[in-house]
């Protein structure tokens, strides 16, 4: 029996790229994104089905897993990949822009594993959970806001507590954290404090969203079964000290 994954953002740069790579390796891919067009557009995909949905709407999430449960058997594997990053720098952060930092990088991701892990019982194997990071969570000399490192701290948390919580029902749970990928998220920053950032990338250049995927497909896979509670950090090694 095929395999369901459930990715969010899946219309964007790393969220494609996760889909791909998915499909490629044989699984049923459920895509959720508030990019209705986006999605449609990907449905030329076998194997894929687009949702539109608000992840910063937990009712929206929830209305989404229940058609999920009823148009799928249940799921194997969910990604949690939707995000951004507002640039408001500290103090000067409103209120607004810090909810919804928080509500899309941390409480969407939140509320997808609670819907999730329901559907993931009675399911064979390892099931798995992919959050998707940020380098930015630990690294403080480049250019991110603070709302944005404590939304993916509080994710990476989020991950070992699910790691911890769920081992023995073998769910395993991990973080991926990269650092620069080429993807229009980097259109959130200046092209002056753009190219600063990838000239610090020790190889001179961004990765590339399949590098990342490729990741989270070997996550996802058999081979990925016996890691769970870690945050795997991709920068080439940027940050080693
Ligand atoms: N690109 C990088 O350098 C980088 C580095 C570290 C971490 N990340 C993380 O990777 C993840 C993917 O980012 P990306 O670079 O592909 O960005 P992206 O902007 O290309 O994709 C983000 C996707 O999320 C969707 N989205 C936004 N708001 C939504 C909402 N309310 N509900 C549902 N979907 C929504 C967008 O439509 C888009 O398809 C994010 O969590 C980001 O924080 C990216």
């Amino acid at each position: 029996m095929q395999k369901v994954a459930v990715v969010t953002g899946a219309a964007g740069g790393m969220g494609r790229a996760i889909v791909t790579r998915l499909l490629g390796d044989g699984m049923v891919v459920v895509g959720l994104d508030i990019d209705a067009a986006a999605l449609a557009q990907m449905e030329v995909q076998t194997g894929f089905t687009g949702i539109e949905a608000d992840l910063m709407d937990a009712a929206a999430i929830a209305d989404t897993f229940a058609r999920i449960a009823q148009d799928f058997d249940g799921v194997d594997a969910l990604v949690n990949n939707a995000g951004t990053c507002f640039m408001s720098e500290f103090p000067d952060i409103p209120v607004d822009e810090f909810e919804r930092q928080m509500s899309l990088n941390f409480s969407g991701a939140f509320h997808c594993c609670q819907a999730a892990i329901k559907l993931m019982a009675g399911r064979e194997g390892v099931r798995k959970i992919v959050n998707i990071s940020s380098n930015g969570a630990y690294n403080f000399d480049a250019f991110d806001p603070p709302h944005y490192r404590a939304s993916k701290a509080a994710l990476d948390t989020l991950t070992k507590d699910l790691a911890r919580r769920y081992a023995t029902e073998k769910i395993a749970v991990n973080s991926i954290a990269p650092a620069m990928t080429e993807t229009p998220l980097f259109g959130v920053v200046s092209a002056e404090v753009l190219a600063k950032a990838i000239a610090q990338m020790p190889h001179g250049r961004a990765m590339q969203p399949s590098e990342i995927a490729a990741w989270v497909g070997f996550l996802i896979s058999p081979a990925g079964d016996i890691s769970s509670g870690n945050v795997i950090i991709l920068n080439q090694g940027r940050d080693v000290r």
